[in-house]
């Protein structure tokens, strides 16, 4: 049998990104102060409609960084080279809006991020990466 991946096969991924937004223990929750979260919860899913994935996901390990949102690529920003960019502390709507902005315009690999979102993104480590990028 052979092993060679075959060039018809679609890569992994969805056709537009996918926006993971912790809604766990910490992110989305009280603790939390002064940010209205089902409010961005519906913001983002709102903006994107259409353009990308947004989900609610369990707690991700990061609540240090809590809002914990994570911008994933399409299969065509995978290939790319587009990869998952982490964003900590998202508790504003400045930055809901950059996220909506560029995943709409097509996310890691396909579109640079407004240049803003570099104050909001983090390095998980590889055990915690790992538990939602399989
Ligand atoms: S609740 Fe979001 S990282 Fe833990």
């Amino acid at each position: 049998m052979s092993r060679r991946p075959r060039k018809d096969v679609p890569a992994r991924g969805d056709a537009r990104p996918t926006v993971s937004v912790c809604r766990g223990c910490c992110c989305g929750t009280e603790k939390i102060p002064g940010v209205d979260h089902a409010g961005q919860l519906a913001r983002l899913r709102s903006g994107l409609a259409g353009t990308a994935v947004v989900r609610a996901v369990e707690c991700l390990d990061a609540c240090e960084q809590g809002n914990v949102v994570v911008v994933q690529p399409s299969a065509e920003g995978r290939r790319a080279g587009g990869r998952p960019v982490w964003l900590g502390l998202v508790n504003d709507e400045h930055a809901e809006r950059d996220i909506v902005t560029w995943a709409a315009a097509g996310g890691p690999g396909l579109a640079d991020p407004p240049d803003i979102l570099d104050l909001y993104v983090f390095q998980p480590s590889r055990r915690v990466r790992s538990g939602l990028e399989g």
